[in-house]
C-alpha cells in the first residue's frame, strides 16, 4: 500500500517536471497604450527613479513602502531599491541598464529569490502622440518553479502593467512640455539636522523631482512658498491638505499652471506634516 503510494508520487512529480521543462522557457508580458505627449515628455518619467513612484501602480498599493535611490539621478546606472510588507510590493531592486533618449528605457529587476527580470519601455512618436510599450521579460532558465509561475505572470502583472500605464498617461498629459526637463535636484548645503531630514524625506519621498529648495523646477521654489505663507494663520493645514490632494492655479504665475500631484495615502499623514512643516520654516 504504502509503495503504491509512492511510486504514484514519484509518478506524479516526473510528470510534473517533464511538463515544466516543455512549458515555455521565456516569460513575456505586455501592455500598450497611446499618450497624448511628446515622447520626451512620457520619457522623462520612465528614465528617473525618482518619478517612477508618481505613476507606478505598486506605490499606491503601500504607502509604507522603503525606497533607496542610488547611482545616478537618471538615465543608465540610476538604480532604485524597495522594501514593503505588502506582499504583492515585496522586496526588490531596479536598475536602468539602457537608455536611449526619448525612445527605449530597459531595466534589470532584481527580486531576489524569485530571480532576476527585464522591464523595457519602448516609446514611439505618431504624430502628437507617443505609443508606449511597457514590457516585462524573464528567462526562467531550468527553474521549473518559475516556468509554472510563468503560466500565470500576465495575470499577475498585467493589471498593474494596465494600471500604470493609465497613471503614466495622465501624469504625461498633464505636465507642460516645459516642465518635463529632467530636473535635477541641486545639491543644497543642509545647515542643521532638522533641515537635512526634511530634505532627505522629500528627496525619498520624491518632492525633488519637482521642488528646489531656492529655484522654480516645475513646481514653485521652496523658499518662495515659505515667503508667501509666512504669515497665514492656517498655512500649514492648508498646505498639508494641499500635498495630500494635489492641485493647480495658486503658482500658475510661475509653473504656467503645471498641477502638483496628490501625495495621499503614497506618503503618509505624517511624512507629509514633517514635510510641509520643513517647507514653511526655511
Ligand atoms: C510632478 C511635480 C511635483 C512634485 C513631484 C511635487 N510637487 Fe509640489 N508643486 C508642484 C507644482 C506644479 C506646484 C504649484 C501648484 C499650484 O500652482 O497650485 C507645487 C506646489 C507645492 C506647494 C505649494 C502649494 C500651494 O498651494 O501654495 C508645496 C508646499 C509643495 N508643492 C510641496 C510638495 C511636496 C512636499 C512634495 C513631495 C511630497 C511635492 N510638492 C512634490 C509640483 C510638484
Amino acid at each position: 500500500m504504502w509503495k503504491k503510494l509512492l511510486v504514484g508520487l514519484v509518478a506524479i512529480l516526473l510528470v510534473a517536471i517533464a511538463i515544466g521543462l516543455a512549458l515555455p522557457r521565456n516569460i513575456h508580458v505586455e501592455r500598450n497604450t497611446v499618450i497624448h505627449a511628446a515622447p520626451s515628455a512620457v520619457f522623462a518619467f520612465i528614465n528617473d527613479f525618482h518619478k517612477f513612484n508618481l505613476w507606478s501602480p505598486w506605490a499606491k498599493r503601500d504607502p509604507n513602502t522603503q525606497y533607496i535611490f542610488s547611482g545616478p539621478g537618471q538615465g543608465v546606472g540610476a538604480k532604485m531599491a524597495w522594501r514593503s510588507e505588502h506582499p504583492n510590493v515585496g522586496n526588490g531592486q531596479q536598475q536602468i541598464m539602457v537608455s536611449d533618449s526619448d525612445r527605449h528605457v530597459q531595466t534589470e529587476l532584481n527580486f531576489g529569490d524569485m530571480g532576476t527580470a527585464f522591464a523595457t519601455f519602448d516609446l514611439v512618436m505618431d504624430g502628437t502622440d507617443t505609443h508606449v510599450t511597457w514590457g516585462f521579460d524573464q528567462d526562467t532558465g531550468y527553474n521549473i518553479v518559475n516556468r509554472y509561475f510563468g503560466l500565470l505572470m500576465d495575470k499577475f502583472i498585467g493589471p498593474d502593467y494596465e494600471q500604470g500605464l493609465v497613471n503614466l498617461k495622465t501624469l504625461a498629459e498633464s505636465t507642460p512640455p516645459a516642465a518635463v526637463t529632467p530636473a535635477t535636484p541641486p545639491a543644497v548645503a543642509a545647515s542643521s539636522p532638522a533641515s537635512s531630514t526634511g530634505l532627505e524625506l522629500a528627496r525619498m519621498s520624491g518632492c525633488l523631482a519637482c521642488h528646489s529648495i531656492d529655484r522654480k523646477v516645475v513646481g514653485p521654489a521652496w523658499k518662495d512658498v515659505a515667503a508667501r505663507y509666512k504669515n497665514h494663520a492656517d498655512a500649514k493645514p492648508q498646505l498639508i491638505n494641499k500635498v495630500k490632494t494635489g492641485g493647480k492655479g495658486n503658482w500658475a504665475d510661475v509653473t504656467g499652471g503645471a498641477p502638483m500631484p496628490p501625495y495621499s495615502p503614497r506618503v503618509s499623514d505624517t511624512d507629509i506634516t514633517t514635510l510641509v512643516e520643513f517647507v514653511l520654516a526655511l
